[in-house]
């Protein structure tokens, strides 16, 4: 079975973090978050995959990623540009896939417990298509599900009024060629302009292919929002940091409790106190002083001095320095700097970008 995993799209909610970047590079518990997908892809057998790249620094996926070696899989990149759609992403995938059975994953999406279940209940199968659905509580914000009376998949509908059922898409779809790209190809844009998935999958039930479903019990993420990305982080950091790890130096006088991940050439100075579950990246510097309450993943080469914060995600390169404030519930973008001015007159001074979002 062959992957495509898609990167591109607008992240439109996410900004200002998305200016610079893809979403799907946002770090979250000390990996982006399609590096999270690769990995479920990868330990599910699925090792050839196209990722397929957007508008916003796609230069700055195909130099992390690389040929995927490192990562033990094997990554060719397909450039879409503009974002038409996830069934236009597909379609730009149809070499690649061949004649092999296919899995699409959203690169910004989180199955924690994988998804190396329904690979193998596909692959089994004979399905031409297979879904999956989760239940959720607020079905209007998503692709969602109608069942005939006997529990078959009869229509989906897109961000329904009134939602038929409380069962949404998940960002991972199984395809069989060829149906799929005939579909697509007859397709014409939604009201948004985009070529859209659901009306592809649509299509082939339209044509009486068969298409399966599978419901999804364990924790699905789409991480559109802030929120999404700090409920993620609270995610991931439970599921796979199951125990602590430190890794390199810990002063005297530092308490790390719980399950605290330490990477690699990260300091942590006198007077500070680590609590789990957290991430530290790489080469960080803690402390002195500061306190790293739970659900926090900060990233490579950070200073965070004198400060204390939870349930918040720091990117790489940012410097926190005597904020007085605790810090929660945060985004903090790469190469960002708070620290405390001792300059008269006394005040606050900001320079945020662009929808930057601050609550004093
Ligand atoms: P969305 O979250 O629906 O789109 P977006 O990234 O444009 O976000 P926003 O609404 O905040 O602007 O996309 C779902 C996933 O699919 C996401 O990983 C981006 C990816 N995508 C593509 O690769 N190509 C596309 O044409 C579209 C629409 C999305």
């Amino acid at each position: 079975m062959k992957g495509v995993l898609l990167h591109g799209g607008f992240g439109t909610r996410l900004r200002p973090l998305t200016h610079t970047g893809p979403k799907q590079m946002i770090r979250v518990a000390g990996k982006p978050v399609s590096q999270w997908a690769l990995e479920d892809l990868r330990d599910s057998g699925v090792r050839e995959i196209a990722i397929i790249l957007g508008e916003l620094a796609p230069e700055r996926v195909v130099e992390f990623y690389g040929d995927g070696r490192w990562l033990a899989m094997k990554l060719t990149y397909i450039y879409q540009g503009y974002p038409y759609g996830l069934a236009h992403a597909v379609y730009l995938a149809r070499d690649f896939v061949g004649d092999d059975p296919f899995v699409v994953y959203l690169g910004d999406n989180i199955l924690v417990e994988g998804i190396s279940g329904y690979v193998k209940r596909f692959l089994d199968g004979d399905a031409d298509a297979m879904i999956l659905l989760t239940e959720v509580p607020e079905p209007q914000r998503f692709g969602v599900a109608e069942f005939d009376e006997e529990g078959r998949l009869k229509r989906l509908v897109e961000k329904p009024k009134v939602p038929p059922s409380n069962y949404a898409l998940v960002g991972v779809y199984f395809f069989r060629p060829p149906h799929i790209f005939k579909v697509i190809e007859g397709l014409k844009p939604s009201w948004r302009g985009e070529l859209e998935i659901t009306d592809a999958i649509q299509g082939l039930i339209d044509r009486g292919l068969k298409v399966d479903y599978a419901i999804v019990e364990g924790w699905w993420k789409d991480t559109g929002t802030p929120e999404d990305i700090l409920e993620a982080n609270r995610l991931l950091l439970d599921y796979k940091y199951r125990e602590a790890v430190v890794k390199s130096e810990v002063e005297d006088d530092v308490s790390i409790e719980g399950r605290v991940y330490i990477d690699d050439g990260a300091v942590i100075k006198a007077g500070s106190v680590v609590r789990g579950p957290t991430y530290i990246g790489k080469n960080t510097v803690v402390g002195p002083n500061t306190y790293i309450g739970p659900y926090t993943s900060v990233g490579n080469n950070c200073r965070i001095v004198n400060v204390e914060i939870e349930n918040s995600v720091v990117m790489d390169n940012v410097v926190l320095k005597d904020v007085g404030e605790r810090i929660i519930d945060s985004l903090i973008g790469s190469g960002a700097k708070i620290t405390h001015g001792e300059d008269k007159p006394r005040g606050v001074r900001f320079i945020v970008g662009e929808q930057t979002v601050v609550k004093l």
